[in-house]
């Protein structure tokens, strides 16, 4: 709980922590920030370092006021909620680790319209469920929950955290690069139990 406190005093400060999901699920570990203080840098250090698939998680209120569509009817094995791709048209290619952070500020500013964004995109923002890793224990909905615990607003950046050779950073691969990385690591499971002792509505 301590822990999970820790974290999102790190959040708010505008820097990045790696959370783990459940071994029997993904078994992955995401570096998480909060849209509202994206920063270049911290896009950058996780494309370079996390090096999975950027991805903006979000409220469903805000997917739906900017129009963001699901991406396919269907879905993969973890139900992930993939939404169609996008950028803000301040951009110019959308890839560069400027125009991504751009992208993610706008995507938390509650006065953006659907109408700032292009689509097809370089960034994919994914619908977190209502009542956060209550209702799925996904690294979606830990970022939403942390966000709105936070008191920002409900929206942040996520990348899975690949090792050299390829393969996933499990928690035994995750606790040593977190400290490498000087990032705190919690776990969903960490949450879960945070939201229970705090009983906090969100
Ligand atoms: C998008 C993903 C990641 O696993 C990401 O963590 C979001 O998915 P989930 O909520 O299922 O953990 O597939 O790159
Ligand atoms: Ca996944
Ligand atoms: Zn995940």
């Amino acid at each position: 709980i301590e822990k999970v406190k820790i974290a999102i005093e790190d959040l708010k400060a505008g820097k990045l922590i790696i959370v783990a999901d459940s071994p029997d699920r993904e078994s992955e570990g995401d570096m998480i920030g909060l849209a509202d203080f994206v920063k270049p840098e911290n896009v950058n250090f996780m494309i370079t370092h996390a090096r999975g698939l950027l991805c903006v998680p979000m409220s469903k209120e805000f997917a739906t006021r900017l129009n963001l569509e699901p991406m396919t009817k269907s879905h993969d094995a973890f139900n992930t909620a993939f939404t169609i791709s996008t950028d803000v048209k301040t951009t110019t290619t959308g890839i560069s680790a400027f125009d991504r952070a751009k992208t993610i500020s706008q995507l938390a500013n509650p006065t953006s319209q659907a109408q700032d964004f292009y689509h097809p995109g370089h960034i994919f923002p994914l619908v977190a469920k209502d009542n956060g890793v209550m209702q799925r224990t996904g690294h979606t909905e830990a970022a939403v929950d942390l966000a709105k615990i936070a008191g920002a607003n409900p929206v942040s950046y996520i990348c899975e955290v690949i090792k050299k050779d390829g393969t996933m950073a499990r928690l035994k691969d995750l606790r040593p690069l977190a400290k490498k990385w000087h990032l705190n690591l919690i776990t969903i499971h960490d949450l879960i139990e945070y939201r229970y002792m705090t009983e906090q509505d969100l």
